[in-house]
């Protein structure tokens, strides 16, 4: 059965109905701009908009840009502070007519990825998923098992959180070219590998389809690196996944 995909993004709220058994959108998918500064209260409108927009009456699934255990809101890096601590099944729940999941956004497109894109080929094997966007997300897969809440974008590189070493956002703001770039993102995979030796890092997220512009930096790292297949579905459609699970993944 049909669930509703959402993903919950620092600058952008997208949402369409998906079919979790081949990952397909079976609509165009809404993309609302994230209300500033992105409180509770102004998510929860746009998340009963894109609900209303599509007459959705069943699950919710819902990626978030932080940890969430059991549906609470955890941290709170690129968006609102106001978030922390709250839960937003029970927000959703008690809002709509809807039963709902939230985990987090990386888990999410992740486990879209492992199910409907390159991370097929590495069922059996060790694989840390990125997505790198204005912050970087992560999910650990354990030979197809989620580690949900990795938070490696948070680990520390040159004294700064690697997101803000190598996000899209400092590429962006610094006008790095993809050579310098290159260069800082290799520095934190190296890291990763270092610390945690998967098989592979899948790259997700908005550059996964610019890779050919700096694979050539990402010299010497011992897993290899691909980019995802998925591209900006992902999210929405690993959100509904979980949904349809109702898998209690967090
Ligand atoms: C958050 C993660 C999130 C990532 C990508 C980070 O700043 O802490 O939870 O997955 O951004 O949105």
């Amino acid at each position: 059965m049909a669930v509703l995909g959402i993903d919950i993004g620092g600058s952008g709220i997208k949402g369409a109905p998906v079919d979790p058994e081949n990952g397909a959108l079976l609509e165009k998918r809404i993309r609302i701009p994230t209300p500033v500064p992105g409180n509770p209260k102004q998510v929860m409108r746009v998340i009963q908009c894109i609900v209303k927009e599509f007459n959705w009456e069943g699950k919710i699934g819902v990626g978030f840009p932080g940890v969430v255990k059991r549906g609470v809101i955890e941290t709170v890096a690129n968006i609102n502070s106001d978030w922390a601590g709250e839960n937003l099944v029970t927000l959703i729940e008690d809002a709509m007519d809807c039963s709902a999941v939230v985990l987090n956004d990386a888990d999410a497109a992740g486990l879209a990825e492992m199910r409907f894109g390159i991370g097929k080929e590495y069922s059996n094997d060790y694989v840390l998923f990125l997505t790198i966007g204005t912050g970087i997300g992560s999910a650990f897969f354990v030979k197809g098992e989620l580690w949900p809440n990795s938070e490696l974008g948070h680990l520390k590189v040159r004294g700064r959180d690697a997101e803000h070493r190598a996000g899209e956002g400092v590429r962006k703001e610094k006008e790095l070219s993809w050579k310098e770039w290159g260069s800082r993102l290799r520095e934190v995979l190296k890291l990763y590998d270092f610390l945690f030796n998967p098989d592979v890092i899948i790259l997700g997220g908005g550059l996964s389809n610019k890779f050919e512009r700096y694979e050539t930096y990402l010299t010497k790292i011992n897993a290899e690196v691909i980019p995802a297949k998925l591209r900006n579905q992902a999210g929405i459609i690993g959100a509904a996944i979980a949904a349809d699970e109702s898998t209690n993944i967090n």
